[in-house]
């Protein structure tokens, strides 16, 4: 693929280009709790986006996507918004210049292996690959936590949502072989190796891409937020979910729209059972580790209510199977992958029994990845061979 996307720029801008590898992400445990300055375990993975560039001398910015066979420029100067995919890209270019770095005009070809829409995180890969690639190019002063402060504001202000730090963070930060605890209220993090040779991350997806899933994301923000002004009240040192425990929390059990209150139990939990995920990791008790991942999922389908049918009935397979340690819905929600802890000798097995119970009940065949953990964005060293 790399090879591809060389000879697609060479034909298109006639010079040799900057390549950028940018892998997507998985996240083990912690979900919905970035935007809750809570903790999060994500770690970059082997699917990815690919970005050649090359600066052209000029204030025009031409990016070709090969996914959608579509050249599309504007200028380096501009500030606003506009259709679809290129606004990753126009979004890190407006708030890298607006921070005061010298970003100038450059030809650029985008490709990928990440499913658009599959929960892998493939904007923030976009961004991220960005991000680096101009630093790289212009030689510009940035840190890796501004970039992934950057690719977030493009995403609310660009895209539309209102995500956490998660994706850009891990997609930046990443590490072979590591999981990354990040704390998002002061994005310290700690590497914790998952070494267990035995086992798969296998990723299901559900092939589901819900329309809805921008718009109820966003929903679910206001909806902490609405619940940490109501717990502020009582307890004004609260700032965020991050700050409140279950004692605290039981306190509103009546009082609360019992909605919100869902929401906020299921954050509150969720914090918790990462740090109790890390605890056990540390042990290497991958079994202990997996029965939070099913609780997670309860979590996200019943009190979150982020889950679907579909999402739902792939964990439901998961847990069948004594070679699976955990499965829950992984990202956002309303469709994409689930993620599986699965014996490695099992994989194929698995993939297999996934496959054809799910194309039994909802007539098309979910896709299976079987993912390593890489690191996150760099500059391309291969030659280009591949
Ligand atoms: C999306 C967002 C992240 C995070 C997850 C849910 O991937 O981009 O910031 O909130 O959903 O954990």
């Amino acid at each position: 693929m790399i090879k591809q996307v060389k000879e697609k720029f060479e034909e298109l801008f006639h010079k040799e280009p900057l390549i950028i590898l940018s892998p997507g992400r998985v996240n083990l445990i912690g979900e919905h709790t970035d935007y809750n300055d809570g903790f999060v375990l994500p770690a970059a993975i082997d699917k990815k986006v690919i970005l050649a560039l090359s600066a052209n001398g000029t204030h025009q910015c031409n990016v070709y996507a090969r996914a959608f066979d579509a050249l599309i420029s504007f200028p380096v100067e501009n500030k606003k918004p506009a259709q679809g995919w290129i606004n990753y890209i126009m979004g890190v270019v407006f708030y890298l210049r607006e921070k005061g770095y010298a970003v100038k005009g450059f030809d650029a070809v985008l490709d990928s292996d990440l499913p658009v829409g599959a929960g892998l995180s493939s904007s923030a890969a976009v961004e991220g690959a960005v991000g680096y690639g101009l630093t790289k190019l212009f030689n510009l002063e940035t840190t890796k936590e501004e970039l992934a402060k950057i690719g977030q504001i493009a995403e609310h202000n660009f895209a539309g949502v209102k995500c956490g730090i998660m994706d850009q963070f891990a997609n930046l930060f990443g590490k072979k072989d590591q999981l990354i605890r990040l704390d998002c209220r002061d994005l310290s993090y700690a590497y914790f190796p998952f070494h267990f040779p035995e086992y798969n991350i296998v990723l299901c997806n559900s092939m589901v891409h819900h329309s809805l899933a921008s718009s109820e994301y966003n929903v679910r923000r206001q909806q902490c937020e609405e619940g940490v002004a109501i717990i502020k009240k009582e307890f004004p040192e609260v700032k965020n979910l991050r700050d409140v425990n279950e004692e605290m929390l039981k306190k509103f059990s009546h009082s609360m729209n019992e909605k919100i209150y869902r929401r906020c139990h299921y954050v509150v939990n969720e914090n918790n059972r990462l740090l109790n995920a890390c605890e056990l990791l540390e042990k290497n008790d991958l079994q202990g580790f997996g029965q939070l991942m099913y609780q997670t999922h309860e979590g996200l389908s019943k009190d979150y209510e982020v889950s679907c049918e579909e999402l739902d009935f792939l964990v439901s397979l998961a847990k069948e199977r004594e070679e699976v340690a955990g499965s829950r819905m992984m990202g956002g929600g309303f469709g994409g992958c689930t993620i599986n802890i699965v014996k490695a000798h099992y994989v194929n097995d698995f993939s297999g029994f996934i496959k054809e119970k799910y194309e039994e009940k909802y007539h098309k065949i979910p896709e299976i990845y079987v993912t390593s953990i890489e690191d996150g964005v760099k500059v391309d060293e291969s030659g280009s061979e591949r």
